[in-house]
């Protein structure tokens, strides 16, 4: 579906807030094109600048509207909150044909940010696989990886399961999961992403009950295949 070289061009709807932009930076760093999107062009242009001051000229980021990014990229990665989530989608919709799309988005429904909250059609992902229909995978990744740790190149302590529409998809996704440094696992369809979303919810609990930021998950008991 997409080209497989490290000249993938990844569209990051939202990369102006906290999640969207430490994955920007990350994928940046690790060679491929990076897009910042937001629904007002000057703020992109001036995040992504802030980007590429942290990677100190090492590439170079591109900032402009979500539809304008989307249009533009291979990859295109959702990260805004799940109030606008059903309406960026809409909005790019017609852009998307043919894309993968790796959706962040964790139902929150604020103020009860550590119940589990899932909306009708089962999950944010399965929300997004509706609204855009058959010829647009749909990967969600990420949704418990704190944003804390993604600018500062530390380790990040949680793996990051990955549920979608097809295999082929998932390793795509699996790819760029990789490139940020991160630990990824294959967790099967997109009907998973129902658990892999609501385990937010309670992560932010452990944090809000223990007194941290960033409690994560790590997959035990099995292994990856060695790289060749
Ligand atoms: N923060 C985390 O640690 C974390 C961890 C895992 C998953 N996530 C998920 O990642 C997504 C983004 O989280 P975040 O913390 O990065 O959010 P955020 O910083 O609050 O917002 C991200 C960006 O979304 C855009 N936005 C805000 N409201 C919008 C709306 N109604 N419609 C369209 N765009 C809107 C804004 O960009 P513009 O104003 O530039 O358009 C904003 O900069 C969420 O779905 C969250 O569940 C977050």
């Amino acid at each position: 579906m997409v080209k497989e070289t490290l000249l993938l061009t990844i569209a990051v709807l939202g990369g102006t807030g906290k999640e969207g932009k430490g994955l920007a930076y990350r994928w940046a760093k690790a060679g491929y094109q990076v897009l910042i999107g937001s629904r007002y062009s000057e703020k992109a242009v001036t995040v992504a600048s802030e980007i590429m001051e942290l990677l100190e000229g090492e590439s170079s980021i591109v900032g402009a509207t979500n539809r304008e990014v989307a249009q533009q990229a291979d990859i295109v990665v959702v990260t805004v909150p799940y109030s606008g989530h059903r309406e960026i989608l809409e909005s790019v919709k017609e852009v998307l044909t043919g894309k993968l799309v790796i959706d962040t988005t964790v139902p929150l429904v604020p103020p009860k940010v550590s119940r589990v909250q899932m909306p009708p059609a089962g999950s944010a992902a399965q929300e997004a696989r509706e609204i855009l229909g058959e010829n647009v995978e749909v990967v969600a990744a990420f949704q418990n990886i704190s944003y804390e740790h993604l600018l500062n190149d530390e380790e990040v302590e949680c793996d990051v399961l990955v549920t979608g529409s097809s295999k082929k998809a998932r390793q795509e996704a699996l790819m760029l999961v990789e490139a940020a440094g991160l630990v990824g696992w294959d967790a099967g369809p997109i009907e998973n992403s129902v658990v892999v979303e609501g385990l937010t919810s309670v992560l932010i609990n452990i944090n809000k009950q223990y007194g941290s930021t960033h409690a994560g998950i790590k997959i035990t008991g099995a292994q990856k295949p060695s790289a060749e």
